[in-house]
């Protein structure tokens, strides 16, 4: 088969790839898996059951029912949709927007192919542009959607011990810098993989020097406020004409129907419809129409701040539990967990490189991923890319267990036949 540079490109091998081939194998395999490594949402009963619930009522209503399966929305999004999200950010988040700010997507993935794409890569006078990741690592999904090479720059974080076994990535401002070469800025916040949330001082800086800069700064709120606010630490949600916020259904526990939203001024609205129009001529309409009626009413706030957050906390603090009793006695950290649905372990001086430790791992049914995949666009050799692991915690608990079981006899095992380990011991 003979590829375009465009064939080639999307059919290499990637992070992400590898990912959901793990996750497909591992569920057409015999023995007992233990998925710990992919962002699928935790199954919460409560929270399906009013989906459930909102699905009927949609059934219920046989014209609203046929009218979002047999009409094509505009390429904007579902209209009633975006009105009643328009409604709920203004009310909740007091941000000045309307509904020519907000334009949908077949998930959030194709946001971000859309919005790197539209702001890095080649331009018509020459010149190259990139997206600069400020603070790596980061999501692991952004890492291959560019239609050129090179299509980011990142930065190193600053790392802050906070207790024996805990540490919190921070913005190393004095490494970032914008140029002419920036297309836009772009952080997940909370952030995949490390459930790190930036500070509203981060988050002030960084939109100051994207406005300074005339470039966007993209704000990835997959697992942010006001929902599904998968968020344990204090943040504001911010946003404004020069930036752009990304939010998603998956996260509520809807990835199935792949919704994504766009935040952004009215320029970039349009830019995202017309590219929709080509693409895809309309956007999906059954996620946004099962929803509308809960942003509406700000239902979807109480789903988000009364089940889903509380239960991704008390799960993120069982996991770090069961981890610390597994460790006891060996150096291990986890970077505080501040929201989303991962741990982030950092293995200091482990004698083996996080992929090693993922191929052993995955030799006995558990998978996790290896931390150098979230790091794209970082230059330079930095052990710390492999001594980081990113562990899902939204499975079920037996799962989860066993898992970090798993994990420990390995780096312990590894730790064990490091020379320097056995002189010190
Ligand atoms: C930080 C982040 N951004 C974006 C996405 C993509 O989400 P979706 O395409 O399901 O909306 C994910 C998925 O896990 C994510 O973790």
């Amino acid at each position: 088969m003979k590829l375009s540079t465009f064939g080639s490109r999307f059919t290499a091998h990637s992070g992400i790839l590898q990912l959901m081939e793990d996750l497909g194998s591992a569920l057409s395999r015999d023995e007992p898996v233990c998925m710990l490594g992919g962002g699928n949402p935790a199954r919460i009963p409560e929270v399906e059951r009013r989906f459930r619930e909102s699905l009927a009522q949609l059934l219920g209503d046989g014209d609203a029912f046929d009218r979002t399966i047999g009409d094509y929305t505009g390429p904007q999004g579902h209209p009633q949709f975006i009105e009643a999200l328009a409604g709920l950010l203004q009310r909740e988040c007091g941000w000045d927007i309307g509904p020519e700010n907000i334009a949908v997507t077949n998930g959030s993935q194709s946001s971000f192919f859309l919005l790197f794409n539209m702001f890095a890569g080649h331009f018509d006078d020459g010149s190259r542009r990139q997206i600069l990741l400020p603070l790596a690592p980061e999501y692991i999904g952004y890492a291959d959607v560019g239609l050129t090479e090179s299509l980011f720059t990142a930065v190193r974080p600053r790392i802050d011990k906070l207790d024996e076994h805990t540490f919190k990535y921070g913005v190393d401002f004095g490494d970032v810098t914008v140029g002419a070469t920036t297309g836009a800025i772009c952080v997940s916040r909370p952030t995949n993989p490390t459930g790190n949330v930036l500070t509203d001082e981060e988050v002030r800086r960084l939109m100051t020097l994207a406005s300074a800069h005339d470039v966007p700064l993209i704000i990835d709120s997959a697992y942010g406020i006001p929902f599904p606010h998968i968020v344990f630490a204090d943040a504001t949600p911010f946003w404004n004409g020069h930036t752009i916020v990304t939010m998603s259904l998956s996260k509520l526990g809807l990835p199935g129907i792949r919704t994504g939203i766009i935040i952004a001024n009215e320029e970039i609205i349009r830019a995202i419809a017309g590219m929709n129009a080509i693409l895809n001529l309309a956007t999906g309409s059954f996620g946004p129409a099962l929803v509308t009626d809960m942003i509406r009413s700000g239902e979807v706030l109480q789903i988000s701040r009364k089940l889903i957050r509380p239960y991704y906390r008390s799960r993120a603090e069982q996991a770090v539990e069961w981890l610390r009793a597994e460790l006891t006695g060996y150096p291990f950290y986890v970077h505080k967990p501040e929201g989303a649905i991962f741990l982030w372990l950092w293995f200091p001086e482990l004698p083996i490189s996080s992929q090693d430790l993922y191929h052993r791992l995955k030799q006995r049914g558990v998978l996790v991923i290896a931390g150098e995949h979230f790091f794209p666009g970082l230059e330079g050799q930095w052990r710390h890319q492999h001594e980081c692991i990113r562990v899902t915690y939204s499975q079920d608990e037996e799962s989860v267990r066993a898992g970090i079981r798993a994990i420990a006899e390995e780096v312990k095992t590894a730790y064990d036949s490091s020379p320097s380990r056995a002189r010190a011991g």
